[in-house]
């Protein structure tokens, strides 16, 4: 029987899985798109533990867990903008992002708000494209001074 996946806020006390999980999706699955140098200074993201703290306590901010185990977390900012999305590199296309994706969806028709908005990188675009946003358009953006391609994408639910 496939492993049921349940979702919870996120407290303090998940920020050194969180940030471990964060650390190790991008280092082993982002890094099929990005450069060693995107690579190493998004990844290094993870140290920001300040960050972490504010974007728990402000944001709406869930994970997905299995038998226990963070699998993946995801987190929403001003009601409508979809900030981050990873999932456990041991845990892709198992269904986790598509549910972390639905209840996110719901928060934003909670919200009030008929369109929920993101920048995704390269990795996630098939996903996103999967879940019918559409690309508004494509991007550099300067992070740690290193420029990254991306893609605004938006979706109306
Ligand atoms: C993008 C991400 C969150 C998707 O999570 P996931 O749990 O693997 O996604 P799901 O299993 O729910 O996938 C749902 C569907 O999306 C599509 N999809 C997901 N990943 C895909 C990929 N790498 N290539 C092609 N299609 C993909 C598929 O249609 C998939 O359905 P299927 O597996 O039945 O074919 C995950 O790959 C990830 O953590 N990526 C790296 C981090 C990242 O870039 N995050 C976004 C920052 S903006």
């Amino acid at each position: 029987m496939k492993n049921t996946i349940e979702i919870r806020p996120a407290t303090l006390e998940d920020i050194p899985e969180i940030t471990s999980l964060f650390r190790n999706t991008i280092t082993h699955i982002s890094a099929k798109h990005y450069s060693e140098k995107q690579i190493k200074a998004w990844a290094s993201a993870a140290d920001d533990i300040e960050e972490w703290e504010k974007r728990i306590h402000k944001l709406y901010f869930i994970l997905a867990e299995i038998d226990n185990n963070i699998v993946g977390f995801a987190y929403l900012k001003n009601g409508n903008y979809f900030d981050g999305l990873f999932v456990h590199k041991d845990f892709q296309r198992q269904g986790v992002g598509s549910k972390l994706l639905r209840i996110i969806e719901s928060k934003v028709m909670m919200n009030d708000f008929e369109v929920l908005k993101s920048d995704v990188s390269k990795t996630a675009l098939p996903f996103f494209d999967n879940k019918y946003f559409e690309v508004i358009k494509k991007q550099k953006k300067t992070y740690k001074g290193v420029m990254f391609e991306n893609y605004l994408v938006e979706k109306y639910l």
